[in-house]
């Protein structure tokens, strides 16, 4: 049998892209194989956020030309397919760079993978269109995304935020019909999903058509998704602060199974950065939002990105960055050094920050976020929490699963607790992982 290894990096987007490229070349009669040395079709998903991200696609694919030239001469042909957000952003160069590539193709056109790779057997293809056909109609069914499944139900971005490439690779924000996504959604609920991720670049600005073709709100969109038979829990990412609107907000105190988690974005603390990067809100706004979502959710635990040293960026700035976080009080948060992306606003100017100062900063900001995770996680020792089980733990006999606040938790279980709600006493933290007892053998009603 045929066998295709497939590569995500960056985003949950492009993970759920690379599941549903495998499920198409699954169609196709590729069984899915995590051993690249075995793969007749290699596929690497790629994202191109930060510089770092695009390198490594060049660097694993002068692995894959070795790999590609060792298989060539044992008889075996290899198809190297590049795909996701490098693909789109650069197109051709990569076929000029890397001789061994055989396909690029862009995050709104992989629907067309059979025909690329048939193409491919002629001559090398670019396909970075933007298509008119809904890629979603085109791709097979989703059999299973497991117990934790994501599902993309916007994509793209019209906000412009002058450091990103997210417009330019992805397109301009479009979001999908509610008929549909409740039809991928009750697929996952049958093939064992108990929590589903709704997720877009900006998944609050979601505006899908309805039954009568009026468009829905995520708040709306939530709402009918939580009634699915068999779905436990619920989540949603990524926010942008402008598009919570007062239903999003309310709908974190009524919607049951919509779990206390928000990850919202904010960037940076100093209102003169935040208008040179067009984020469009201050900071104070951003607090209000924050104030606001709490008297609805008290509970709620907060996640959110920062960048550090874009350009301009002053000491004063990035101390009201680090005000922000002490105000605020985040559960969780990823934080970059800016990085300048090629064809955005912010890397033409002039006033870079110097590479060894946005490093201090970086490691500042990650001490003070750090220093709030693992107080956040720290509170949670001697409480009982309501685990969702995912999977079996590290060790032999433990299952590991997540809290409503997405900490993760390894406890004593049997593997048929995989896929329930269970109620666990936390006793310790580490780095990155509780640790409890079950409180009782049976699982929670759902
Ligand atoms: N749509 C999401 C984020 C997409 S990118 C949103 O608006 O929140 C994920 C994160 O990468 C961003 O939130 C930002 O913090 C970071 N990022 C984006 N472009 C970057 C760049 N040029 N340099 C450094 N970090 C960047
Ligand atoms: Fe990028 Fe800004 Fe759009 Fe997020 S909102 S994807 S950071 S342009
Ligand atoms: Fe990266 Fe594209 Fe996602 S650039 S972060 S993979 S949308």
């Amino acid at each position: 049998m045929k066998k295709a290894f497939v590569k995500s990096y960056g985003c949950q987007m492009n993970a759920y892209d690379s599941a549903r490229m495998a499920d198409l070349l699954g169609e196709e009669g590729y069984a899915a194989t995590d051993r690249v040395e075995e793969a007749d079709v290699v596929v690497l998903n790629t994202c191109h956020i930060r510089e770092k991200a695009a390198d490594k696609v060049y660097s694993e694919l002068g692995r894959l030309r070795v790999l590609k030239g060792e298989r060539g001469q044992a008889g075996q042909d290899t198809r190297i397919v590049v795909a996701g957000c490098v693909a789109q952003a650069e197109g051709a160069e990569i076929l000029a760079r890397t001789p061994a590539v055989d396909v690029v193709v862009g995050p709104q056109s992989y629907h067309r993978l059979p025909e690329l790779l048939a193409r491919s057997r002629q001559t090398r293809v670019v396909d970075t269109e933007f298509p008119v056909e809904d890629k979603f109609d085109a791709l097979p069914a989703r059999r299973t995304g497991g117990v934790s499944a994501f599902l993309t139900v916007q994509e793209g971005c019209d906000k412009f935020c002058a450091f990103c490439v997210v417009p330019y690779t992805r397109g301009a924000e479009v979001s999908r019909p509610v008929a549909a996504i409740l039809a991928e959604a009750e697929r996952l609920v049958a093939g064992g999903a108990r929590e589903v991720t709704l997720i877009g670049q900006n998944v609050n600005a979601y505006h899908g058509a309805g039954p009568d073709g009026v468009p829905v709100t995520l708040a709306g969109l939530m709402r009918a998704v939580s009634r699915l038979p068999g779905l436990l829990r619920l989540r949603y990412t990524t926010s942008h602060p402008n598009d919570m609107g007062e239903d999003l907000i309310r709908a974190h105190g009524e919607i049951p199974g919509l779990m206390p988690y928000l990850h919202l974005p904010v960037q940076s603390g100093s209102d003169r950065v935040l208008k040179a990067m067009n984020r469009k809100h201050d900071a104070d706004t951003y607090r209000r939002l924050v104030e606001r979502v709490r008297a609805v959710r008290p509970d709620i635990a907060l996640s959110s990105d920062f960048i550090v040293g874009f350009p301009g960026e002053t000491d004063a700035d990035f101390a009201e960055t680090m005000r922000l976080v002490a105000d605020v009080g985040f559960a969780s948060a990823y934080s970059f050094k800016y990085s300048p992306r090629p064809g955005t606003p912010a890397a033409e100017r002039a006033d870079a920050v110097p590479e060894a100062v946005k490093a201090e900063r970086l490691a500042a900001l990650q001490a003070l976020l750090d220093g709030q995770r693992h107080a956040f996680a720290a509170a949670m020792v001697g409480r009982e929490v309501e685990v969702l089980v995912e999977k079996p733990g590290r060790h032999p006999g433990q299952v590991a699963g997540k809290t409503p606040h997405l900490l993760a938790v390894q406890f004593d279980a049997p593997a048929t607790t995989i896929g329930t709600l269970q109620r666990v006493r936390v006793a310790a933290t580490s780095a990155n992982s509780l640790f409890g007892e079950r409180t009782h053998a049976d699982a929670v009603a759902a």
